[in-house]
């Protein structure tokens, strides 16, 4: 298991793309819209894991609701499992709340599926898995 990603919500992509290409003085890598979640996502390489940016593209999505919230920034945390269905099934049986019966497709060709920040000392953690 490694951090595969940090997810960070923003309410301007744009702007927060070009802030991030100068901080990190690199070149977004992937942008992609994930239709499920109403977000568009701006990638960042960051040696072997990497930035996640996400902006709302519709006022209902999930990341429009959490800004209005709680404001832009850290969304979650995501770690790349090997069996994205044993570790939740693991964490279930461990008490852990998971927010995805089913885990289900994300950006950047994973699965995913959420645990609640509830059981995690605050922060939404994010389990996902390359698609083979
Ligand atoms: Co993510």
């Amino acid at each position: 298991m490694h951090i595969d990603h940090i997810g960070i919500a923003v309410a301007d992509l744009e702007s927060a793309v070009k802030t991030y290409e100068t901080i990190l003085n690199s070149p977004c890598s992937k942008r992609e819209i994930v239709e499920s979640e109403k977000v568009e996502t701006a990638f960042f390489q960051t040696g072997e894991s990497k930035v996640e940016l996400l902006g709302a593209t519709s006022e209902d999505s999930v990341i429009a609701k959490y800004i209005a919230k709680k404001g832009q920034g850290l969304h979650h945390v995501a770690f790349e499992v090997d069996d994205i269905y044993a570790e939740l099934d693991r964490l279930r049986g461990e008490g852990f709340t998971v927010l995805n019966e089913q885990p289900k497709d994300g950006a950047d060709n994973k699965l995913v599926a959420f645990v609640h920040p509830k059981d995690n000392a605050g922060v939404l953690v994010e389990l996902c898995q390359t698609k083979k």
